[in-house]
């Protein structure tokens, strides 16, 4: 081969090797803008909530009212189609249920449910609804709180930073104590009950001759373990799942008092929602409750059965002893009801 024809070779390897290069470049660029299309089209899809909630919860992740905070925080993200975001903070991530509800009416906290007793201050007609023995039943005390009653009563919370949205079921309570058993109302004296930071439940230990002694729920456990209390009082479920079952091991069915408990909103934050997501909340809040319900009336059941395989000594009082518990409460009725006369006649007349 001739010089020239080997430079003329080397030459057009060059050109051909330039080509491919030229080529795959260019092959690159083309995918490379399919890429950044691909993902600038996902962006654009991609709803980003326009309000992210917190929300508020005391008790731990599976428990009824946690669940059904879930549920309504579901049907929100569902209905606002991925607009309003709602973040659940169980077993008392955010604080303990009095700051959980004092950070709610800073607006600090977007939303929380609440025992009647933690909120009760802040509006003192309330209370009819969770005085000792004024249901006959559960039956009794759903009929108010589905009714007028129960919608009034959360209405007059307008005005108190809380904007209350629903009634949650908390079931019924009872004592329950470490070293002695409680057979009658005469066993209750001198002993040291643990009761919410609520007046009327101190009192009402008071009234059976008791020493009332406020502790935060998170802490009865160690307090009734240390010895630092004798006793304490609170519903099937809330018994088991916090392991006061395990320290206190008699529980005395005297079923003293039914609380409802509400689920809130912050009123801050509910009045920078337009009237349409209010009303969504406000629906799913509904619907929440209902669910909450059933899944109560399921898990007082299987507590009580839990507390009962355990071993707790589970004890009846007499007809007797019923009537006492009772006759010591009547004078909270005077001293807590005498200025809401409407509503206790409300509340009693819808159980007879
Ligand atoms: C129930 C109620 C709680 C409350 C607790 C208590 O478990 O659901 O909200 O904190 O009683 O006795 O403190």
């Amino acid at each position: 081969m001739d010089i020239e024809t080997r430079k003329k070779i080397i030459k057009n390897q060059k050109s051909w090797k330039f080509a491919t290069a030229l080529m795959l470049l260019y092959l690159g660029g083309i995918i490379l803008a399919i890429v950044l299309l691909k993902h600038h089209q996902e962006e654009t899809d991609k709803v980003y909530p326009e309000y992210v909630f917190t929300y508020a919860e005391n008790q731990s992740g599976d428990y009824p009212t946690t669940q059904g905070a879930r549920y309504f925080a579901d049907l929100v993200e569902k209905r606002s189609g991925g607009r309003i975001r709602i973040l659940i903070y169980p077993a008392a991530e955010l604080g303990d249920e009095d700051s959980a509800v004092e950070q709610v009416i800073d607006g600090g906290i977007d939303f929380t449910r609440a025992s009647l007793a933690t909120i009760v201050s802040y509006n003192p007609r309330s209370i009819v609804l969770m005085m000792p023995y004024i249901y006959n039943s559960r039956e009794h005390m759903w009929r108010v709180l589905s009714g007028k009653t129960g919608d009034n009563v959360l209405r007059s919370f307008d005005g108190t930073g809380m904007h209350a949205m629903s009634w949650y079921d908390a079931g019924v309570r009872n004592f329950y104590t470490v070293d002695k058993p409680i057979r009658g109302i005469d066993d209750l004296r001198n002993m040291s009950i643990r009761v919410q930071a609520s007046n009327l439940n101190r009192d009402m230990i008071r009234a059976l001759g008791a020493t009332p002694v406020t502790v935060v729920y998170a802490d009865v456990y160690s307090a009734l373990e240390t010895g630092t209390i004798d006793g304490a009082e609170n519903n099937w479920a809330s018994y088991v799942s916090m392991h006061h079952s395990r320290v206190a091991r008699y529980c005395t069915l005297d079923e003293h008092m039914r609380i409802p408990e509400i689920q809130m909103m912050s009123e801050t934050s509910y009045r920078r929602l337009s009237p349409e997501d209010q009303a969504l909340i406000d629906q799913a809040s509904r619907e929440s409750a209902e669910y909450e319900k059933e899944l109560w009336q399921r898990r007082e059941n299987s507590s009580r059965e839990k507390a009962e395989k355990d071993g707790v000594e589970i004890i009846k009082l007499s007809d007797k002893e019923k009537i006492r518990f009772r006759k010591a409460m009547e004078p909270l009725y005077r001293k807590y009801c005498g200025d809401y006369m409407d509503l206790l006649t409300e509340v009693v007349s819808a159980g007879m």
